[in-house]
């Protein structure tokens, strides 16, 4: 798959797949939109000491990067699991982390993130653990539950397998009660197939560029 890199509105850096004609995060600024869907949606409304997320596309590593360092800010333990199937290779991940070192110190914890090996939980830092499991979101399942979800797919225009009720129905198993789910998106067959699957859905204000975005939640019972 080819990548290059796109500086964003607030000067982070994101890679764009030209064969797909999609960004891995928005361009009006990759930080800024990380922070706000799943840093501050998510992560900062889980109210426990130890916080397990899933991601589902580690890509740049940038959402894990904005979870690290917040749980080095917030001296809360955090257990980061993250399926990806198309890895950057080091050159890629190596030029995403020049562009970032110009705005956000911390390059080497970037680099950690990058560097440590898949399959295997790593402690990265003091507060946060990572797991990079290589394999495909339609066919992965895992018997490990989450309290957040880190929705953060290609669009579901350019890859709709990943957003169908049967992914969401795996998620829902892998969601602990009360936990959050949280993605870009906003289209109306991704709320129907999140509803189907068991999930509490609604559409909330979304970053700068995103007039909405979804947010899901799983029954207490
Ligand atoms: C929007 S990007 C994710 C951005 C990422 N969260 C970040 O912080 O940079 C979507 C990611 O999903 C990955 N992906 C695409 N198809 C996949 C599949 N079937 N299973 C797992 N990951 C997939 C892509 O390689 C890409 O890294």
């Amino acid at each position: 798959m080819q990548r290059v890199i796109k500086r964003t509105g607030d000067g982070s850096p994101t890679f764009f797949v030209p064969e797909l004609n999609e960004y891995y995060h928005s361009m009006y600024g990759a930080i800024q939109e990380s922070v706000f869907i799943y840093i501050d949606k998510v992560l900062r409304q889980v109210q426990k000491s130890k916080v397990r997320v899933f991601e589902t596309g580690f890509g740049s590593g940038l959402n894990a990067f904005l979870s690290c360092r917040a749980a080095e800010n917030w001296k809360k333990d955090i257990c980061y699991h993250s399926v990806e199937m198309y890895p950057l290779q080091k050159s890629e991940w190596l030029e995403f982390a020049g562009y970032l070192s110009e705005i956000i110190e911390d390059s080497l914890l970037f680099g950690r993130l990058h560097e440590c090996a898949w399959e295997k939980e790593e402690q990265i830092s003091r507060f946060f653990r990572l797991k990079k499991i290589k394999a495909d979101l339609t066919t992965y399942h895992s018997a490990e539950t989450y309290d957040a979800i880190y929705f953060d797919a290609f669009g579901p225009d350019v890859q709709t397998e990943l957003w169908t009720p049967d992914i969401f129905r795996n998620i829902f198993k892998m969601m602990n009660p009360g936990a959050i789910l949280s993605t870009y998106s906003s289209s109306g067959q991704v709320k129907r197939n999140m509803q189907s699957a068991g999930l509490m859905v609604e559409r909330i204000p979304g970053p700068p560029g995103k007039r909405q975005i979804i947010l899901a939640t799983k029954p207490l019972n």
